[in-house]
């Protein structure tokens, strides 16, 4: 198919089109996380009546209530938006015969063995197929392997009776959106859209048009739900790359913080990725095995992609030896040293701990029997470690670190007082350069630096 065909709108596109254009449509999302929340608030603050699905009750009893629970969403929206009625959460699958237009924006995980698990796609689909309003247009947003919305969902959609175009549309347009990130939002980060038909594809795209400014479209679902893949690869491969750098420069003492900023004033050609504990979220970690599931079926091995993929997880098994190795220089044994871990959530100023390399760090110094290991993180109150609830320390004092034999930055949050934690540390080892400031070094250990 290809986007440049041109087509004769019938009438019956032309009335849809003018519907949403003056958004006379009701709009539902499944799933209501870090990516279906914001995209339900935008479109409810656009005047558009919107309807939020989601299985976890919780979440709806919050919502229902005018709570808010996703950081980078305003609590005020929600409670506007949920008091004026342009926007209700509910569990009840039945409502979605109310809507013109459904976001898919449910998870897309991988199983033990780290192969694709769509299987919450393919229950949204089924609901979906169950309740479809005539004419209504179905938009996948989570992110998967090139296929999943022909292949997958459009069979579960073509119930007896309904086909594709003269019955329903089907598009799969990716979420570009980037929790903690105060300059690109839903509005303002352009977005790609495939659908199945022409007119899927158009259909689509004006809907997306009422929340986001550019839309642009691409001539199939396969090359969006690629693209996609592409860009978080992309960055997979590139942090894998200064990963395995900053293990170098530890050999050979460069600093590789340094290396990067310097070769970050090349103006072209050249764009700075840092390194870190690992990678976390729910996209980077996982959308490299999903292509290399895919591959595999058409007798393709994916070595690059993969080893990327495996360096950044070899990560936080790294940092857990940089760890042990500052515990060796002290006069303790390793299961009485006492660490804190500062930081769980994947990444700063957010709470999110879908992968965290940080929690699994702290599971691997547990395996080595560590008693003393705590952690403190403002934004993640307690966590799950093999089964058992660990909470963060309440605070950190100038009292309160001396304690540790080492403390670990792992997530480099705003709120850290960094000259504090330096000044009253035995050791801090730092995995993200989070005290490049700090002028007294004699007891920092940096990731990629060698001394
Ligand atoms: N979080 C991100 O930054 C980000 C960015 C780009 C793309 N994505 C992709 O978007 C998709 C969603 O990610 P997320 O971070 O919002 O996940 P999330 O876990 O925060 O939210 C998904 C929600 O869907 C709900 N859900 C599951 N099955 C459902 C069903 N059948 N009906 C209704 N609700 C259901 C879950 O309970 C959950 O609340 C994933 O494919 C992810 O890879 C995420």
């Amino acid at each position: 198919m290809n986007s440049d065909i041109k087509y004769e709108k019938n009438e019956r596109i032309k009335e849809i089109l003018r519907k949403i254009h003056e958004r006379r449509i009701c709009v539902g999302v499944i799933g209501l996380g870090y990516v279906g929340l914001p995209l339900a608030m935008e479109f409810a603050q656009e005047g558009v009546k919107t309807l939020g699905f989601e299985v976890d009750n919780s979440k709806v009893s919050k919502l229902v209530a005018g709570e808010n629970y996703i950081e980078d969403v305003d609590d005020k929206v929600v409670r506007t938006m949920v008091e004026s009625e342009k926007f209700t959460a509910t569990s009840d699958t039945s409502r979605m015969s109310e809507c013109d237009a459904v976001f898919i924006c449910v998870p897309t995980p991988f199983t033990e063995n780290k192969d694709p698990d769509i299987r919450y796609i393919l229950d949204a689909a089924k609901s979906l197929a169950d309740n479809l309003k005539p004419a209504a247009v179905v938009i996948l947003k989570s992110t998967t392997f090139p296929g999943t919305t022909e292949n997958y969902v459009m069979p579960i959609l073509n119930k007896p009776g309904r086909k594709i175009n003269s019955d329903y549309f089907l598009a799969f347009s990716p979420e570009r959106i980037d929790p903690g990130n105060k300059k690109w939002n839903t509005q303002n980060t352009p977005i790609t859209v495939g659908g199945v038909t022409p007119e899927s594809t158009e259909i689509a795209a004006a809907v997306i048009n009422i929340a986001v400014q550019k839309v642009v479209k691409v001539s199939s679902p396969a090359i969006a739900e690629m693209e996609k893949l592409l860009e978080n690869i992309f960055r997979s491969v590139n942090i894998a790359l200064v990963n395995e750098m900053a293990q170098l420069c530890d050999r050979i003492g460069v600093n590789i913080w340094e290396v990067v900023d310097a070769a970050a004033t090349k103006p072209f050609g050249y764009m700075p990725f840092y390194p870190g504990p690992g990678i976390g979220g729910h996209c980077i970690l996982i959308d490299p095995y999903y292509l290399a599931w895919l591959a595999r079926k058409y007798d393709f091995v994916t070595d690059f992609i993969t080893l990327a993929a495996e360096t950044n997880e070899d990560m936080p098994f790294y940092v857990r030896d940089m760890v042990i190795k500052e515990i060796a220089k002290q006069p303790i044994i390793i299961t009485d040293a006492k660490v804190l871990i500062l930081g769980m959530a994947f990444k700063k100023n957010v709470n999110d701990l879908r992968h965290s390399p940080a929690l699994k760090v702290f599971e691997l110094l547990d395996n080595e029997g560590m008693n003393g290991i705590e952690y403190y993180d403002p934004y993640v109150q307690e966590v799950r470690l093999k089964g058992t609830l660990r909470k963060s320390v309440a605070e950190i004092s100038p009292e309160s670190l001396k304690k540790y034999d080492v403390v670990l930055i792992t997530t480099d949050h705003s709120v850290f007082d960094f000259e504090m934690i330096a000044k009253n540390s035995k050791v801090v080892i730092d995995t993200r350069n989070a005290l490049k400031d700090i002028k007294d070094r004699s007891n920092i250990v940096l990731l990629g630096d060698g001394k």
